[in-house]
């Protein structure tokens, strides 16, 4: 049985994390499933109850850059500048390991560790009363969208994993920012709410962007990439301009995810509408859910999400939702 924790009962989750077991966790972004980094067979374990493929190796997370020190090789002077703006928060940093520190399973063999320190009271409380970091992948199925709630946890895992602590919705709703320092440019693999403007700015020079065209036979900086992802049972079309969602022909089976503006004007039953809020930030924060919405409804056969065109601002959301609809976007 998966039990849900409370806030005052942090000390359960550092014990079943000391016996070996799965317990995930809160962040700002989307929950994570916990293991103790540096047990191997637990971290196994976290592969298993997500379904994940073996060679996409795991975020560590730590409760600050101090315990990000004992495995990481050396820490940049890059790094240094952004976890002072950025930590605790939504980005992820990749340095190179501290050899032996950290078991394959982690890392996935690569010579890289990503190191990501939350901001979340009850998962710093949990990491620091452990001593250890933990792995922190999205506490979801593989392929399905990552989890913003307990209940979303609880759907995908129950009976898989110990517990889950319970910290309510997460605040933005998309995964961290993952930026690369390993190599000689800093360079965006993963859009989050964090921008590459942003990170540019901080550094004091310029950042790349990974464009995510990974094929299957290159080793992937990011292996994640290559997977399926985010994606509900229905088929998802992006709908880039709002005004064509008007030329959608809904049926009883055709479901749409838009901002309040949009769903006002279209006539639909409220049960085949999902409103992803008032704007960008509610849609960033909502996207999954809606995904989720309609993943449960077995009468939906075609699910609509609308699309924004907001320049760095809409990087992260846009990358999820691509993935989410496999590259199919609604046209007429
Ligand atoms: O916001 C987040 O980052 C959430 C919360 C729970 O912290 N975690 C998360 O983890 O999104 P996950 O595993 O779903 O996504 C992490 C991505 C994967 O695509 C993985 O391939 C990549 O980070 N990654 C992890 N370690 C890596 C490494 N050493 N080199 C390259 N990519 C790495
Ligand atoms: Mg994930």
């Amino acid at each position: 049985e998966t039990q849900i924790l409370k806030k005052d009962q942090i000390n359960q989750a550092v014990e079943f994390l000391r016996n070996g077991d799965l317990v995930a966790f809160p962040t700002e972004t989307v929950y994570g499933l916990g293991a103790i980094a540096t047990k191997e067979e637990s971290v196994k374990n976290v592969y298993k109850a997500k379904g994940r493929p073996s060679d996409n190796p795991l975020i560590v997370t730590v409760s600050d850059e101090n315990m990000m020190k004992r495995y990481a090789k050396f820490v940049p002077e890059r790094a240094e500048k952004l976890i002072k703006h950025f930590w605790p928060g939504p980005l992820t940093l990749l340095l190179l390991v501290k050899e032996g520190s950290l078991p394959d399973a982690v890392t996935g063999g690569l010579k890289t560790a990503a190191f990501r320190c939350p901001n979340d009271e009850l998962t710093h409380e949990l990491i620091s009363k452990l001593g250890y970091p933990i792995v922190g992948p999205s506490a979801n199925t593989s392929t399905k969208p990552s989890p913003t709630t307990a209940e979303h946890v609880y759907h995908d895992l129950k009976g898989k994993i110990s517990a889950i602590i319970d910290g309510g919705a997460t605040e933005v709703g998309l995964e961290s920012t993952i930026i690369d320092l390993s190599v000689e440019t800093p360079i965006v693999l993963r859009p989050g709410q964090i921008t590459p403007e942003e990170l540019s700015e901080v550094l004091g020079e310029k950042v790349l962007i990974n464009t995510g065209k990974v094929s299957d036979k290159a080793i992937p900086k990011a292996p994640g990439m290559k997977y399926r992802h985010y994606a509900p049972s229905a088929p998802v079309w992006v709908v880039d301009d709002v005004n064509d969602f008007e030329k959608i022909d809904f049926k009883s089976d055709t479901a749409v995810a838009a901002l309040d503006s949009v769903l006002a004007k279209l006539n639909l039953p409220v049960e085949n509408k999902f409103s992803l809020g008032k704007d960008l930030k509610d849609a960033d924060h909502n996207l999954f859910s809606a995904l989720r919405f309609f993943d449960d409804e077995d009468e939906i056969k075609t699910i609509y999400v609308q699309g924004f065109d907001e320049g760095e601002k809409s990087l992260a959301y846009m990358n999820r939702l691509n993935k989410a609809a496999a590259g199919h976007h609604f046209k007429k």
